[in-house]
Order: structure tokens, then sequence, then C-alpha cells
């Protein structure tokens, strides 16, 4: 019986970072969708928790107790078949896939994010559930946090006016719009804090690709990545 012939392909891990509205989400899912890889929204991870946060009444700056109903929380993601809500998020059974997608729950995610026992917690999740690769996840510190030696990196931008764009269109279809200008100021203020927080601040990986989403369509960024994939499985054989 010939080896090479049965030898399984290698699952590798696909990292993308990049701030709120650079279209992470639609590119990480088409990739996970050619390569039949599973896809990971890490930020419905924090969203999740913020909304815990919220619905328990703790104060937002609590950070011991913020910290401990992470470790206690049983937060699930399941793919869903949704352009506006690509993943089902479950807490401790119940479904608030639609109810971590506001503009309050986006505000308050990031300082909770920035927590140093919520990062250890998520962080170990997210290990755990890459730990076999065939996977796309996408966040702010995938490739330099939760796997810094991930096959490929890319870190996904696009200016802020185009970003809150995306988002105005989002929020339209929800029914649910807000001012323009009040929008790019929110998407600006939270990149300062996910960017300028001690730990894991959003920075783009040494060794990650930068693209910038202005220029290129979702599909021009799908068919990028694939490709540096097949190319990253060369190099490992
Ligand atoms: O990606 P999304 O906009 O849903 O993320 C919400 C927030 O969660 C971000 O603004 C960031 O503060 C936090 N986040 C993070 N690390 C990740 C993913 C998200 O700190 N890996």
């Amino acid at each position: 019986m010939s080896n090479l012939s049965c030898a399984p392909a290698r699952l590798l891990t696909i990292a993308i970072d990049g701030p709120a509205g650079a279209g992470k989400s639609t590119v990480a899912r088409g990739v996970a969708a050619r390569l039949g890889y599973t896809y990971l929204d890490t930020g419905a991870m924090y969203r999740a928790l913020a909304w815990a946060t919220l619905n328990r009444g703790i104060d937002p700056t609590d950070h011991a107790t913020i910290g401990a109903l992470a470790r206690q929380l049983d937060i699930r993601l399941q793919p869903a078949d949704s352009e506006l809500h690509p993943t089902r998020v479950f807490v401790d059974g119940i479904e608030i896939t639609h109810e971590i997608r506001t503009p309050e729950i986006s505000a308050i995610t990031s300082p909770i994010s920035a927590i140093p026992e919520v990062r250890t917690t998520m962080v170990a999740l997210q290990q755990e559930m890459g730990a076999r690769g065939g996977i796309v996840m996408e966040g702010r510190d995938i490739g330099t946090v939760v796997f810094p030696n991930a096959d490929v990196k890319v870190f996904l931008t696009a200016s802020s006016h185009r970003r809150a764009e995306r988002r105005a269109a989002e929020l339209e279809v929800r029914g649910t719009p807000i001012p323009f200008a009040q929008l790019v100021r929110d998407i600006e203020e939270r990149d300062q804090r996910d960017s300028g927080r001690d730990v894991a601040p959003m920075v783009p990986a040494a060794d990650a690709v930068i693209l910038d989403s202005d220029s290129l369509s979702a599909d021009d960024v799908v068919q990028q990545i694939v490709h540096w994939h097949r190319e990253a499985e060369q190099r490992r054989g």
C-alpha cells in the first residue's frame, strides 16, 4: 500500500486581522468556503461576553468580576447562512446572534476585551478551537498572539470612511440606521482603543501581508489568500 496516495492533506491555519468594517468576515468566510475550512469570528466571543456583562448588570469597569465571568460563560458559535449574521452566537444556551451587533455592544466590547484576564481565557479557547488546523480565524490578535505560527497571515484594512460606509449599509438593512458622522467617529474611537491597549493591541504581525480593501474587491482578496494558502501547503510539503 502506498503511503503517498492516502496521506491526508495537511490542514493549515489562516489568520485574518484588522479593524472593524474592513471586510474581514466576508473574506474569512469566503476563504473558509473555498477550502472547506472552519470559519471562526473571535469578535463574536468578546461581544458575547460584553452582552452577558450588561445583561447581568455588572459594572463594565469591574475587571475582576468580568474576568471571572469570562471563565464561567458557555459561549458557543455556530455557522449560519446569512450575510448579515454569519455566525449564530449562544451564551449559556440563549441565542444572542442579533443582540450582540448593536452599537452599544460594539462600544463596550472594546474596553472589556482589553481586560488581561478576559484575553487569557478567550485566547486559550481560540487556540483550542484551532488546534487541529483547517481554520480561518478573524480578529485583532490572531496572527500576533493566538496563532503566531499561522501559515497565512493577513491584515485587512481600509479607510475609516469606507469602513463606515460598509457599517452604514449593514445598519440600514437591519433597520437601525445611525448618522454617518457618528459612525465614522465610533469606528475611529474603537480603532484607537483596540490599537492603543497594553495587552494584545491591534497591530499587524511582522510577517503579515497588509491588504487595503479600499482598492480590492472581496473576491480578489479571497483569491489572493487561497493562492497564499496553496503556496504555504507546498512549502510545508
Ligand atoms: O470584530 P468585531 O468588530 O466584532 O470585534 C468587536 C471588538 O472585539 C473589537 O472592537 C475588539 O475590541 C474586540 N476584539 C478583540 N480581539 C479579537 C477580536 C475582537 O479585542 N481577536
